[in-house]
């Protein structure tokens, strides 16, 4: 058995590698789900860009390039950083290539899931090269360098931590594109359409991961707790090796689109979803790691109190819009 799940897995404790051997028809069955859930679309549905494109497709666009004009600073630094956020794909694709495997289902879900991703970052680079929303060269720049620098979270080849992470970033992801694209719908309704069709893909993917991730908890509830204790408080979005991440994510935060309450409302679903408080029959080592992780809402909670109170209002200034002033 234990041989035989070990050609499954890439990383993980021999006891891992057989939980995830173990749950494999739960992946295959979440999988199916999550395909007859989802209604496949592509970039071009959105913003076409044909050969024999129409007369009214050009209207389209030429209406959407003007409305675009009308679209606050504060909401295109939201829009970059969604961007640079899906084009960090690679990243990610080889996070879960190296920690889950090569063998079905896992790959099939690896490829799946990044045939899916990779329509976002092509859908918000027609529109914002479309829409002309930037300094186009110094967006560029900071993607290339993106890529170039990594993203290496400290998960320690703990498989686990990767499904814990890739739960929580799913729905940050959903509410972040989700809540840019409301700031958009009464200037610029594309891109309202854009950010929708792409947090519903989110959304879905979240279902994916927190299920599967509930399938170990129930077949390894102590090494899940940990896993889930360390990734909840170390979360952190994956642009941070981006320059100028900090800055942006900051003016994303004081907009609403995205803040530490938006993150501990995530948490609490994440924790009802799982039913953690009410797990049963743990050992005392996960009952400590249950208790800690109940609190981790009430940490969240006073995170974001003492980021608001600490907060003066201050200029930002990114060069992908030509240095202008942002105060916020
Ligand atoms: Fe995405
Ligand atoms: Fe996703």
């Amino acid at each position: 058995m234990m041989s035989g799940a070990a050609r499954f897995a890439q990383c993980g404790t021999p006891e891992q590698l057989e939980v995830l051997h173990d749950v494999e028809g739960d992946v295959a069955a979440e999988m199916q789900a999550h395909t007859e859930r989802r209604k496949l679309w592509f970039p071009n549905d959105l913003i076409p860009a044909d050969a024999e494109q129409t007369a009214e497709a050009e209207a389209e666009i030429a209406r959407m390039r003007d409305a675009a004009r009308g679209l606050p600073d504060t909401v295109r630094v939201a829009v970059a950083l969604n961007l640079l956020t899906e084009e960090g794909l690679p990243h990610f694709h080889r996070l879960i290539s190296t920690h889950l495997g090569n063998s079905r289902p896992w790959a099939a879900w690896n490829r799946l899931w990044t045939a899916e991703e990779d329509r976002h970052g092509c859908l918000l680079r027609d529109y914002v090269r479309d829409a002309r929303l930037f300094d186009m060269g110094a967006l560029e720049r900071l993607q290339f360098q993106y890529i170039e620098a990594g993203f290496e979270p400290e998960w320690e080849q703990d498989p686990y931590r990767l499904l814990a992470y890739t739960s929580l970033q799913e729905k940050a992801t959903q509410v972040s594109h989700a809540n840019t694209g409301r700031l958009c719908a009464s200037i610029e309704p594309m891109a309202q359409r854009v950010f929708a069709h792409i947090a519903g893909d989110e959304s879905r993917h979240y279902q994916f991961y927190r299920a599967v991730f509930g399938a170990i908890l129930k077949r390894d509830p102590e090494r899940a707790l940990n896993s889930l204790l360390k990734v909840m408080l170390g979360f952190a979005m994956p642009g941070h090796a981006i320059s100028g991440y900090d800055d942006m994510s900051e003016v994303v935060r004081r907009a609403g689109i995205f803040c530490a309450r938006q993150y501990r409302k995530i948490v609490d679903e994440l924790l009802d979803f799982w039913q953690i408080g009410n797990l049963g029959s743990l050992s005392a080592t996960a009952r400590e790691l249950q208790d800690k992780i109940m609190k981790v809402p009430a940490r969240l909670a006073r995170m974001a109190d003492y980021q608001d109170a600490k907060a003066a209002r201050r200029t930002f200034g990114f060069d992908f819009i030509y240095n202008r002033a942002i105060t916020a």
